[in-house]
């Protein structure tokens, strides 16, 4: 059985990447590697944070990883938060934080476009890798939904009446940036 490490401590993450996993694959957090849940991340892009954790994890392991960065951009803030969507209100990485500070950013704008962007990174004994995925919608003006986490109540994507957090999770999966990246490794995988 093949082992690949995730490569993330966010247990929302974790739920939507094992659901697209095909099942001969052995799972491994970054606890079982005996690793800190959060990996540094200090680069300026997203590419630059993925491939540092599944560097990082992969350099202390040996074992594949695999790492996912994500950010929201907003296009009436010049694409922020971007890569500082998790500490956009502040270190705490507070989700209700950041959803307030967005929905405050955003207030009285009628331009709410927006896109989440997901970049998986693997780390294997083959090399480097990058799996990219996105979904574009809109900002909504109040949160709606207990589903998901982070942004998810907030963010409307094109085409749905319902905003990520409203949806079931496999309904999430079959249209967010994440499962779209995923497919991209899954493919990968296959070859
Ligand atoms: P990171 O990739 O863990 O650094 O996440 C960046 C920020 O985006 C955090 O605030 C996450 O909660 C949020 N985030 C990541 N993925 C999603 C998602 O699928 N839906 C909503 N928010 C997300």
């Amino acid at each position: 059985m093949q082992r690949l490490v995730l490569c993330t401590g966010n247990p929302g993450k974790v739920a939507e990447m094992r659901a697209l996993l095909p099942d001969g694959i052995d799972l491994l957090s970054l606890r079982d590697v005996e690793l800190p849940d959060d990996l540094p991340e200090t680069g300026e892009t997203l590419e630059a944070n993925a491939l540092q954790k599944a560097r990082y994890a992969f350099g202390s392991s040996g074992i594949p990883c695999l790492a996912d960065d994500t950010g929201l951009e907003v296009a009436a803030l010049g694409g922020a938060p971007g890569v500082y969507s998790a500490r956009y209100a502040g270190e705490a990485k507070d989700p209700l934080a950041n959803m307030a500070k967005l929905l405050r950013e955003l207030e009285g704008r009628t331009d709410r476009r927006a896109r989440f962007r997901t970049v998986l990174a693997l780390v294997d004994a083959d090399g480097e890798r990058t799996f990219e995925g996105q979904v574009s919608g809109v900002i909504t003006v109040q949160a709606m939904g207990t589903g998901g986490f982070g942004y998810d109540p907030i963010f409307l994507p094109e085409g749905s009446a319902l905003t990520f957090a409203q949806m079931e999770p496999g309904s999430k999966n079959a249209l967010s940036h994440r499962g779209r990246a995923m497919c991209r490794f899954l493919d990968h995988l296959a070859r």
